[in-house]
């Protein structure tokens, strides 16, 4: 099992996908593989996830994918026996954190506030999802936070794009962070799969700036 820090260590920005259909998901795979951009969030979102993520894996495990929107401990265990490397949470739940560190997953429960944060540091868990990071206050909201909590680190992901992903990754003990905007769901649904490389290609130059 990989931890956090692997994971994230070379790969600074996860793109995250919502998926309805398994092709799509090997597709999509595909590109992440060819274009040297080794990461996915597949959310659990849609009911085929579980099975498109197993599917993804199976087909390329080399790719680290991990399972996104995980509500609670029944999904931390579907994303468990579906091969995920980590499960990431909109919020921080006490059971899905439990049931991850039982099951030994890496988890990213996601915080917006210093009592969700607290929650998160009572599981010894000190690397969080700032989520939805721009409406949530974005930057700012993140130095505010981290001042009192020194030790933690944000992954932050909700309204982060190409054109603001780089002021986040500079941002201090922000370590990666996530985007829908690589892999839009329309882009996948429409099967532009050539839009979707060429965004994966920009991100990828952008990483180099
Ligand atoms: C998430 O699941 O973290 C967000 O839905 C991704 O947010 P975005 O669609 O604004 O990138």
């Amino acid at each position: 099992m990989k931890n956090l820090d692997t994971i994230f260590h070379n790969q600074p920005v996860v793109p995250i996908a919502m998926i309805n259909d398994i092709q799509d998901g090997l597709k999509l795979a595909t590109i992440l593989i060819r274009e040297e951009l080794p990461i996915l969030e597949v959310t659990f979102r849609t009911k085929e996830a579980s099975d498109i993520l197993k599917a993804i894996k199976d087909h390329y495990p080399d790719l680290t994918v991990g399972a996104g929107t995980v509500l609670n401990a029944e999904q931390a265990k579907i994303a468990f026996t579906s091969d995920a490397d980590f499960l990431v949470a909109p919020g921080c739940n006490p059971r899905t954190i439990q049931t991850a560190q039982d099951l030994g997953m890496p988890i990213l429960p996601g915080v917006n506030n210093p009592s969700a944060i607290e929650m998160a540091l009572n599981y010894n868990v000190t690397t969080m999802k700032f989520f939805p990071a721009e409406i949530s206050g974005g930057i700012p909201m993140i130095k505010a936070l981290m001042a009192p909590y020194q030790d933690i680190h944000f992954i932050p992901t909700g309204g982060i794009n190409n054109e603001n992903f780089q002021s986040y990754l500079a941002t201090e003990r922000v370590i990666a962070c996530g985007m829908s905007w690589m892999v839009d769901k329309k882009l996948i649904e429409a099967g532009n799969w050539d839009e979707i490389t060429r965004r994966v290609r920009l991100i990828k130059e952008m990483l180099k700036q």
